[in-house]
């Protein structure tokens, strides 16, 4: 299995160009099954989670073509409507073809996904939307079998604002009869993003972005060209990554407004953080200031990137308290971190975190996509040669990772 051999010290210097959003992109790519035609999606991210969808896609019959981050879906040809469990527990995003699926095919069988290394994950919110909009189900076997006669506007209540709940019903209600209203949704960027789409596909979506979303049913939509956003967590972990070790970048084609949160919480560490239009240059510090941090829905600190501002605190100067409250064991970094001389003491969803001069290389092992990225930026400041095993989490959400970081002057390569 492929491993990242990383040397740490060097200071990342340069520019660095931010790939499409996977989280923006998964959903989007996925609502092509509500149209009947040659959809085009510009700067879609070259990532396993990607290909996943793509093949799932494909397994349900939509055509699919792909000519570098462009990737074109004609969904005409779909006549399965279901998404089996070897991909689902491949990539639990895969949930996100139920909504749609019923608001075209009026069925779907989809593997119910099970818990994952950062928490249970259930899906209850998904599936309590969908029955308010008149969808029957049974869960079967694993499965969720669910059927749906018609589709009908109706108030739904999220009891949190999950994110690809949020998706799921937005794209179950554009076709339904009247208007759906989806109260405490979710109001991150990729929301917005799909939202977007939907109406450029003729859907009529007002409100995406804040805690109250209203969807008037249309009779149909059309196919669309559209370009994904920017990756906001990919931008925010090569801040952190420069931020550690007094480095000095320019990160470009990124949409700083997405990023509010995590500019604030860095620039109270000290390092310096310009923003340019689309482009943030970060500046790290000799000393940087321990702060505390606590997981929130947007706009609040995103929980993805709680493991690298976790090491970011490990060799701050002073105490850091790091809370995460929106998944029950997102601290799976933590013992890793603590084998490169990481000292953080974990009670319940709290993570006291006292930094240390300085962390030292080792050979640890990735356990979720933001865990493994937080190693890697461990590894570019330690001391010694840090060997991440288990990188397949990274190749699904970070484009080139270790291809962008030499550019930057990191001693990092990938063995096989
Ligand atoms: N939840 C429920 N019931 C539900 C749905 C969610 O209890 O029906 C709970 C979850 O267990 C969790 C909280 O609500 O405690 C929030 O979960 P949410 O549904 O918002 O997460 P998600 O949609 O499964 C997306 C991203 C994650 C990101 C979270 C939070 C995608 C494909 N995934 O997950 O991204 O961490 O929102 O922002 O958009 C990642 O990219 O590494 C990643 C994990």
């Amino acid at each position: 299995m492929d491993r990242i051999v990383i040397k740490g010290g060097k200071p990342l210097k340069g520019e660095v160009m931010i790939s499409g959003a996977k989280n923006a992109a998964l959903p989007i790519l996925v609502s092509s099954l509500l149209t009947d035609g040659w959809n085009t999606y510009h700067n879609v991210p070259d990532l396993k989670d990607i290909t996943s969808i793509k093949f799932l896609l494909s397994n349900l019959g939509a055509r699919i073509e792909t000519y570098g981050n462009t990737v074109r879906i004609n969904t005409k040809s779909v006549n399965k409507y279901e998404a089996p469990y070897d991909l689902v527990r491949k990539m639990r995003a895969s949930i996100l073809v139920l909504g749609p699926l019923l608001s075209r095919k009026k069925k779907a069988k989809v593997s119910l996904p099970g818990g994952c290394a950062i928490g249970a994950r259930p899906v209850n919110l998904h599936l309590k939307g969908l029955k308010l909009l008149g969808v029957s189900y049974e869960l079967k076997h694993g499965y969720i079998e669910a059927v749906a006669d018609s589709l009908s506007g109706c108030d739904i209540y999220l009891d949190l604002p999950t994110v690809t709940g949020t998706e799921n019903l937005m794209m179950a209600a554009v076709l339904a009869k009247g208007k759906t209203i989806l109260r405490n949704a979710a109001c991150e960027p990729e929301i917005i993003a799909l939202a977007d789409v939907l109406n450029q596909m003729g859907a009529d979506i007002e409100g995406a972005g804040s805690s109250v979303i209203q969807i008037n049913g249309v009779s149909s939509l059309y196919p669309v060209e559209v370009s994904i956003i920017p990756d906001r967590v990919e931008a925010g972990t090569f801040m952190v990554a420069a931020a550690l070790n007094r480095g000095d970048i320019k990160i470009i084609d990124c949409e700083p407004d997405h990023l509010k949160a995590v500019i604030h919480k860095l620039k109270q560490t000290g390092t310096q953080v310009n923003v340019n239009g689309k482009t943030i240059h970060v500046k790290g510090t000799e000393k940087i200031t321990a702060i505390d941090i606590k997981t929130l829905p947007y706009p609040g600190f995103p929980t993805d990137m709680q493991a690298q501002f976790m090491v970011l605190m490990s060799v701050a100067k002073g105490h850091s308290i790091i809370s995460e409250t929106i998944f029950e064991s997102r601290f799976i970094h933590v013992s890793e971190l603590r084998r490169m001389g990481a000292d953080i003491k974990v009670s319940g969803n709290t993570a006291i975190v006292k930094g240390v001069q300085m962390l030292s290389g080792a050979s640890v092992i990735a356990s979720d996509l933001r865990a493994s990225a937080s190693l890697v930026i461990a590894g570019l400041v330690a001391q010694g040669t840090t060997i991440v095993n288990r990188i397949y989490h990274l190749d699904r959400g970070y484009e080139h990772l270790e291809k962008k970081l030499i550019k930057l002057g990191a001693d990092i390569q990938r063995m096989r």
